[in-house]
């Protein structure tokens, strides 16, 4: 294991992203509302640049008591991936599917110690 120097954490404004090469891998850093979460840039649906994808708000659907549906909005809190290729979208905080743990990203290690952004690979 070693850290790979990403960048300066003052760099990194929210929702902003940078890839970053060690080797053979190609890794996708993320800030997203003051946390960093990097992954491989490969979808496990059929290995599309998945970290070249949009930054979603996941939505989220409303129920009456009846289970009905009653509106649909975005979350304030809770923030996805979305893979360009096909659209299959991933939680940040897990790196999984929202609808199947099954499927999840490689996630790396992210660590910021006196503003130096580090990935741990
Ligand atoms: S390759 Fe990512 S959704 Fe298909």
């Amino acid at each position: 294991m070693a850290d790979v120097f990403v960048g300066y954490r003052s760099e990194f404004q929210d929702g902003s992203r940078k890839l970053v090469t060690n080797d053979r891998l190609e890794i996708g850093v993320f800030c997203v509302k003051d946390e960093f979460y990097a992954f491989l840039n490969s979808c496990p649906h059929q290995g599309g640049p998945v970290c070249q994808g949009r930054i979603m708000p996941r939505v989220e659907e409303h129920l009456s008591a009846e289970q009905k549906s009653i509106r649909m909005s975005f979350s304030e809190d809770e923030f996805h991936l979305v893979c360009p290729w096909h659209g299959y979208e991933f939680r940040f905080a897990t790196g999984k599917h929202p609808g199947s743990d099954a499927y999840g990203l490689r996630r790396f290690e992210t660590r910021v110690e006196e503003d130096k952004v580090y990935v741990r690979v």
